[in-house]
């Protein structure tokens, strides 16, 4: 399977300064004939109908589990539908931590965007003091994220991003990635991506690891030429394991 490389802005990038990034990864694809499975997540002030490559995809980063109605600073599927958009984030850690989603709001989502068809990409994972306390918590607790949820839906990417490594430039070891990309793969047959401070020096390492179809990737993708050379990794990947450089050009 190809390597899928997803870059989540947060809430970075305008309007204007998406549109950009957008058209550039997309003449990029095309120039490069590159076919790996793209993913940009923008602000939703910055969603839109764009005329893309088949393989690049505009998603959002959260939508209400509603069409439309009396529910203040959301937006629903009407929003959504009006830029076709069919893909959507749930359960990423800090609309877990930061914004407060119980694990009953996510299933509720997830239920809802499934119902709807939408591909949803699952995000999980441990704050650091269950990965502290060993492996066995640390699973126990990623269970405890697919309570409700339905890990047969077709339609289902997954992506493990530990809280602990998420926007602080400490990423996971490729050992730990490793040991719990392997226990959920055993129980999801689905693609997995892994996420929390991937940089471009390090994506190669973690693609190579067994069991990681990708990667989610924030603060080190939201420059547009940066983004484009994992791109590139990514896509080299799936024809030859050549160590590719950092410095690297294209
Ligand atoms: P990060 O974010 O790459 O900045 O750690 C990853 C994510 O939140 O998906």
């Amino acid at each position: 399977m190809k390597k899928i490389v997803a870059s989540n802005f947060k809430a970075t990038h305008t309007r204007k300064s998406t549109k950009e990034f957008v058209e550039d990864v997309d003449s990029y694809l095309k120039e490069k004939e590159i076919t790996n499975d793209v993913f940009i997540f923008p602000a939703s002030t910055a969603l839109d109908t764009f005329k893309l490559q088949e393989n690049l995809t505009i998603g959002a980063q959260n939508g209400y589990p509603v069409k439309s109605g009396s529910f203040t600073g959301e937006i629903g599927t009407l929003h959504l539908d009006e830029f076709e958009i069919n893909t959507i984030l749930i359960g990423h850690s800090e609309r877990r931590h930061i914004l407060g989603e119980s694990q009953k709001d996510i299933v509720i989502k997830y239920n809802y965007f499934k119902a709807m068809g939408y591909r949803i990409i699952y995000c999980f994972g441990e704050p650091l003091e269950v990965k502290n306390c060993g492996i066995t918590e640390t699973l126990g607790y990623i269970l405890e994220q697919f309570d409700g949820i339905d890990l047969s839906y077709d339609n289902l990417i997954l992506a493990y991003e530990p809280v602990w490594a998420i926007g602080t430039g400490k990423s996971a070891t490729t050992e730990d990635i490793a040991l719990i990309h392997k226990k959920i793969k055993k129980k999801v047959n689905k693609p997995l991506l892994y996420g929390g401070s991937v940089k471009v020096c390090t994506l190669q390492d973690i693609l190579e690891v067994p069991n990681v179809d990708g990667v989610l990737v924030g603060t080190a993708s939201w420059e547009v030429e940066d983004f484009k050379k994992m791109i590139y990794i990514a896509s080299k990947m799936d024809k030859d394991s050549k160590k590719l450089i950092c410095s690297m050009e294209g």
